[in-house]
């Protein structure tokens, strides 16, 4: 949407470029202005007058709406504020050994978390959820229960969110 904003301006000085050729360069351009003589002019300016106005104001709801959409896709404030919050325990308790691109993680130590085939689906949260509770696959190579209850689903939640992507 944003691109009209570039556009516009540009088609409004090709109206202009248009209007100037037409009227035989810049000396008769301004006089066809000053006078307001051909009936040419008359009507191309009311419909320039016109196409701006109703495509300005158009633009810009048609822009709020796209930038209300945006907002609209991890709706639900306690949806997003939950996100927020396994984002957050995720950065101060598994990014260290785990590599997440999402929040730019980095760590060597567990696996990568954008490449062991996690999704956005319940099945993942599971799995994270589960690892987080028993320490990785229950080899002891992760620790167990590094966090609990809402804190691990969140995490979970989170996790599964955003990786792979
Ligand atoms: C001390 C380092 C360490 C920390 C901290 C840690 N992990 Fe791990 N994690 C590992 C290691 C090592 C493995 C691989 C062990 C295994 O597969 O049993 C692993 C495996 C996993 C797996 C893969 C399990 C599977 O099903 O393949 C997930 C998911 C995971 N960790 C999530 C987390 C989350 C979420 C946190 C933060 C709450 C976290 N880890 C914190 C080291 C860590």
């Amino acid at each position: 949407m944003t691109v009209w904003f570039f556009l516009v301006p540009w088609i409004l000085v090709g109206i202009g470029v248009i209007f100037v050729a037409f009227h035989g360069g810049g000396a008769g351009a301004r006089q066809a202005y000053l006078t307001r003589g051909s009936r040419f002019f008359q009507i191309s300016m009311i419909v320039i007058y016109l196409g701006v106005g109703l495509a300005v104001p158009a633009i810009i709801l048609s822009a709020r709406h796209d930038a209300q959409g945006a907002t609209s896709k991890l709706q639900t404030k306690s949806a997003s504020s939950s996100l927020q919050k396994g984002k957050t325990l995720f950065r101060q308790t598994c990014a260290s050994c785990h590599t997440l691109a999402a929040v730019n993680a980095r760590g060597v130590t567990g696996p990568d978390l954008d490449r062991i085939g996690l999704s956005n689906t319940a099945a993942s949260v599971k799995r994270i959820e589960s690892a987080i509770r028993i320490g990785g696959t229950g080899q002891r190579r992760m620790p167990a229960g590094v966090l609990q209850g809402p804190n691990a689903v969140a995490v979970a939640q989170f996790v599964a969110a955003v990786a792979g992507q």
